[in-house]
């Protein structure tokens, strides 16, 4: 093994870069190291120093890298559209003693070098004060580094229950770090509708409001007393996208549909089968009170509400639910019986069928694109629409894939966040790969990437819902971007540590990982 090699094997960035050569010599920030910028990098410019300045105490001059004398003691920041590219989100990051040079033929290169970088500073570098005089001290690499998946997500339920603005923004700062680019916002549930829509206020007013919780457990009845509220305003969500555009994550929008809906039932029970009345559910679990798919209220209804998701969220995909659909009020509707004379369909699985695309088209005629569980799946589901698989035969999802349809994997065996630690262990989230076993070569690029799911039927505040996201997450990033080949569970556990002193820093807590294996 070279030295290089040895070297390396100090570098603690996660998920761990494509490649990476540490040579000799170091670079040290100080108080004259100056940013030089091109035309197309001064948001990332700015960013950089948002970063550097609090810890250092240093206030880094940002300066055009045409117009600057510096030549030394420099972080340059270039596109290069000439460079010879692999991938679209790729960048390079070459550390020399003179200075750091982060090139990328795009602006989202950059900023994924800059996670790079910043992880090579000592972990206190995260801290929003200045910390006192410490060797800001890099060694010198070079980085050349790319995604294995396009599609690295993180989904959070809050329906089940509700997390501030503040929650979302902190979540989004980590992801960024770790090189995530979507976050699924679970928006509606049957315990509470979280996103306001201006043509129907009582979403709000009666949706997200609930008057208890079931505690201690699925086989336990027991409710906590305790009312549980929340939602965001639009001008909440537009501010939060605003914080994601800035980090180079999408938000993916869940509107739940037909299942999951108690909470818009119990504000508008004319659009279930039965009439109501419904309350918001305290308890957890599957209801068998879902919209009507026999009456076209219900579809000018989610038409009207998708409108206004759709000008809130620039989001080209919209994620429409889909899972745990009980048939059971559908066998006895006339409405919905009358849907399925009329329209031809063989039972309440085709009418199924028939109101995903239906939804489907309307997103579709919309210039978007639908997502959706995978129990939305059948041979005459719009061909655009991508699964996402979190549980079922794969050997269904297989034949999917062959057929042309984009996955996203969520394996509720290894990718559910909200499990126990006894469930999924750190080096079982490590360990999972989302390629299906006996899926030809031609056809692993229909697998898009991969997505950790954190529903929230348990944890009541963000101290506890941390503790089940880290430190998996962070093993889920590392899936996500590292070739399959560079990832190692042991190093990665030593590179842990560094990123969880990040978390530290940051107030956001995890578990400890001997409670993690
Ligand atoms: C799911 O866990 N019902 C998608
Ligand atoms: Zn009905």
């Amino acid at each position: 093994m070279t030295i290089e090699n040895e070297k390396t094997k100090l570098i603690s960035i996660i998920p761990k870069p494509v490649r990476m050569t540490v040579t000799s010599g170091k670079f040290t920030l100080n108080n004259k190291t100056k940013i030089l910028v091109d035309e197309n990098c001064k948001k990332n410019g700015e960013y950089l120093k948002k970063i550097l300045d609090p810890a250092t105490g240093f206030n880094i001059p940002i300066e055009d890298s045409i117009k600057s004398k510096s030549e030394e003691n420099i972080i340059i920041l270039s596109l290069d559209s000439k460079q010879k590219t692999i991938n679209q989100e790729d960048y390079i990051l070459k550390i020399t003693q003179q200075g750091i040079n982060i090139s990328a033929h795009a602006s989202i290169g950059i900023f994924y070098g800059i996670q790079s970088l910043r992880q090579l500073l000592s972990e206190k570098i995260e801290a929003p004060k200045f910390v006192g005089d410490i060797n800001w001290t890099i060694p010198c690499i070079e980085i050349r580094d790319y995604p294995r998946f396009k599609w690295r997500g993180f989904m959070l339920d809050v329906g089940r229950h509700f997390f501030g603005k503040e929650v979302i923004m902190q979540i989004l700062d980590v992801m960024a770090l770790l090189k995530m680019n979507v976050f699924h916002w679970h928006l509606t549930e049957d315990q509470g509708w979280r996103i306001e829509i201006k043509k129907y206020p009582k979403l709000i007013s009666i949706g997200s409001k609930r008057k208890e919780t079931q505690i201690g457990g699925f086989s336990s009845f027991g409710t906590d007393g305790i009312p549980h509220e929340g939602y965001y305003t639009q001008e909440d969500i537009r501010e939060i996208i605003s914080y994601a555009t800035k980090r180079f994550i999408n938000i993916i929008p869940e509107i739940e549909m037909p299942g999951h809906t108690k909470s818009a039932l119990a504000s508008y029970p004319e659009l279930s089968c039965t009439g109501g009345p419904f309350e918001v559910s305290p308890l957890f679990g599957i209801h068998k009170d879902v919209y009507c798919a026999g009456k076209e209220s219900v579809f000018n209804f989610l038409q009207d509400v998708l409108n206004e998701v759709m000008e809130l969220f620039p989001s080209e995909i919209i994620h429409i639910g889909g899972d745990e659909v009980p048939k059971d009020r559908w066998k006895e509707c006339t409405d919905c019986q009358n849907r399925i004379k009329n329209e031809g369909l063989k039972d309440e699985n085709d009418l199924q069928v028939y109101f995903i695309n239906r939804i489907a088209e309307y997103i579709s005629s919309h210039g978007r694109r639908v997502i959706g569980w995978n129990e939305i799946l059948h041979d005459d589901l719009e061909k655009n629409v991508i699964g996402q698989y979190w549980s079922g035969l794969k050997s269904i999802i297989r034949e999917h894939l062959r057929n042309g349809r984009n996955f996203v994997m969520s394996n509720v065996s290894h990718l559910y966040l909200d499990y126990s630690y006894e469930a999924i262990s750190l080096s079982k989230c490590y360990a999972f790969d989302p390629i299906l076993r006996k899926l030809e070569e031609q056809f692993h690029q229909n697998i898009l990437g991969i997505e950790a799911p954190m529903w929230t039927e348990w944890p009541q505040n963000s101290e506890w819902l941390y503790r089940f996201i880290f430190p998996r997450l962070i093993a889920v990033a590392e899936t996500c971007w590292t070739p399959k080949e560079n990832k190692n569970f042991e190093s990665f556990k030593n590179r842990l540590e560094s990123f969880l002193k990040r978390l530290e820093i940051n107030g956001i807590n995890y578990t400890k990982l001997e409670e993690t294996i």
